[in-house]
């Protein structure tokens, strides 16, 4: 088992170690230049599987009118505009301009847009009553920081649900190694021709840990009725959790 703090507080891009700030800061050009590209590469990189992933994990969240739901590292807005209409408050954040700016362009309405880090969230203590992350929580640095930030933002009963890639086990763990390791990097370059992206891209799948360790990692920061469900053999997670 790995410990704590590699979970909680990630220096580590691609193969570099790296302070907080110079992560975050990387994590930013990556987004800057990927985002005119980033549909067509979540189609390629999980060969169409986030699609039927998302349709999953959407249907695990409720939001009833007059809620509120917190999208972090919403990006372009794929699971907030999910959720905007009428009579609900839907808010996405993101560190990165460029991948907000497109989801406003695409999803004018029905949604607040706000540029910021996970790990210092602008929002009022037990304000939200739902936050979601999805393919976000690999990315930012400090874990440990967002996951306190996510239960400091969300109203006692309110819920957390977080869908990421993960390291399947068994038999297909050499197939999915070695896509992410050779096949998914070299698809993605072909399509952005910006070979840091996917150095690090590898390292963030491969070194991200599993299923258990954030739910450890859940129970640790405070929340409740901590649960997973593993997707297509492990490949994807969902995990939701209540704050108590
Ligand atoms: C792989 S994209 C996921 C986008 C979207 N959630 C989705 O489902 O497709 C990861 C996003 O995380 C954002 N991000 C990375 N680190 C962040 C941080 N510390 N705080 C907020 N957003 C962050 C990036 O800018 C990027 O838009």
């Amino acid at each position: 088992m790995s410990s704590p703090r590699r979970i909680e507080h990630s220096t580590r891009f691609g193969r570099e170690t790296v302070t907080p700030h110079e992560r975050d800061r990387r994590m930013r050009r990556i987004f800057h230049h990927l985002a005119p590209h980033y549909d067509r590469l979540c189609d390629v990189m999980t060969l169409g599987l986030h699609r039927r992933w998302r349709r999953t994990y959407l249907g695990r969240i409720s939001l009833e009118k007059n809620q509120s739901l917190l999208d972090i590292a919403g990006g372009c807005g794929e699971t907030g505009s999910a959720f905007a209409g009428p009579g609900r408050y839907v808010v996405v954040l993101d560190s990165s301009l460029p991948m907000l700016k497109i989801g406003q362009t695409r999803r004018a309405t029905g949604i607040d847009w706000v540029a910021g880090l996970s790990c210092a969230l602008p929002f009022p203590d037990a304000s939200m009553d739902v936050v979601t992350v999805s393919f976000g929580l690999r990315n930012v640095t400090c874990v440990g920081a967002t996951l306190a930030e996510v239960l400091r933002v969300l109203k006692p009963g309110g819920q957390f649900h977080c869908l990421e890639v993960s390291n399947p086990s068994g038999v297909v763990r050499p197939l999915h190694h070695a896509f992410s390791r050779y096949v998914a990097p070299w698809l993605g370059m072909r399509i952005t021709r910006e070979p840091e992206a996917y150095d690090y891209f590898v390292e963030s799948v491969l070194g991200f840990p599993g299923p258990r360790e954030i739910r450890d990692l859940l129970v640790r920061v405070g929340f409740s009725g901590v649960r997973y469900k593993r997707l297509s053999l492990g490949i994807a997670c969902i995990h939701s959790a209540t704050r108590p």
